[in-house]
């Protein structure tokens, strides 16, 4: 619609447009990225400028959802996306395509390590392959009644030692925690369910995936396309919902702990 190459000056009525009647975020921030590039009118530019800056940053901030919103009360002003993320159970048992899950572990990818050494692996089966089975046997009971309804289960691994030194990496596991949230926040802003657990054998996990030594299972995921709250057993049901948190001044001390 607005090709790079033609110099366009924005009219206000397509600001209008694009910030009460837009059809999709992305395809607004597409079509606001081709105005801002390809304006040649400098004055023209420079006065939208602001509203253009304002218009994407407001198209990127996600808000706090309904749900979440009825159930969490942050203390102070964040990005809701943080807010946003919860850990729901019911999933459709529909698969996922290929790249929706991938672009959650290209989400992990970019967390945060110790030396930039990355200690996290990820095993996964999707529900159509054969191995969903042996992953699903790995998890208890409690687990394996919703997690039946996933599209992709993931135990997560970490290496235990540096790469460049073979010494012990102590952080290894905090490390993965980071990796973990980032395919929570990415699952959470496309809308689809990431539950980690802790609730599965870890030794049969470590044996039946072949976890070479010197690394540790850590956690499971289950990953999927989120269902209505009431296609869950009655018990499962009454939880389906956002949790509070711990009030700040439970888990924040300036300066150390009191004596
Ligand atoms: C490492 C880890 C292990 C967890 N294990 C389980 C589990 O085995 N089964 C389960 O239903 N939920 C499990 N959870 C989900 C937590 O109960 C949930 O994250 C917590 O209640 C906070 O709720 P929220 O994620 O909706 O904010 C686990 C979460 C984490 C981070």
């Amino acid at each position: 619609m607005f090709p790079p190459e033609r110099a366009v000056s924005p009219p206000a009525g397509w600001l209008w447009t694009l910030e009460n009647d837009m059809g999709s975020r992305e395809s607004s921030i597409v079509i606001l990225d081709s105005i801002l590039l390809s304006s040649s009118d400098w004055p023209v530019r420079k006065r939208f400028r602001g509203r253009f800056v304002c218009t994407l940053a407001n198209l990127c901030m996600e808000e706090l959802r309904d749900e979440v919103a009825d159930n969490r009360q942050p203390q102070e002003d964040i990005d809701p996306l943080f807010v946003n993320r919860w850990s729901p159970r019911a999933m459709t048992g529909e698969p996922l395509d290929e790249e929706q899950y991938m672009s959650l572990f290209e989400a992990a990818r970019w967390a945060p390590s110790s030396y930039n050494n990355q200690h996290w692996r990820f095993l996964y089966a999707t529900r159509e392959d054969d191995d969903f089975e042996q992953f699903s046997e790995l998890l208890g009971d409690a687990n394996q009644v919703w997690t039946d309804d996933a599209a992709v289960l993931v135990t997560i691994v970490t290496k235990s030692t540096f790469d460049h030194n073979g010494e012990p990496a102590r952080t290894h596991s905090f490390d993965a925690g980071a990796a973990w949230q980032n395919i929570a926040l990415e699952a959470s802003r496309r809308g689809l369910v990431a539950h980690a657990m802790q609730g599965f054998d870890y030794e049969a996990a470590a044996e039946q995936l072949n976890v070479p030594d010197g690394h540790d299972v850590e956690c499971m995921i289950a990953i999927g396309e989120r269902a209505p709250a009431d296609t869950l057993p009655e018990e499962l049901e009454e939880r389906e919902f956002p949790k509070g948190r711990k009030d700040m001044d439970e888990i924040l001390f300036h300066g150390g702990f009191d004596e």
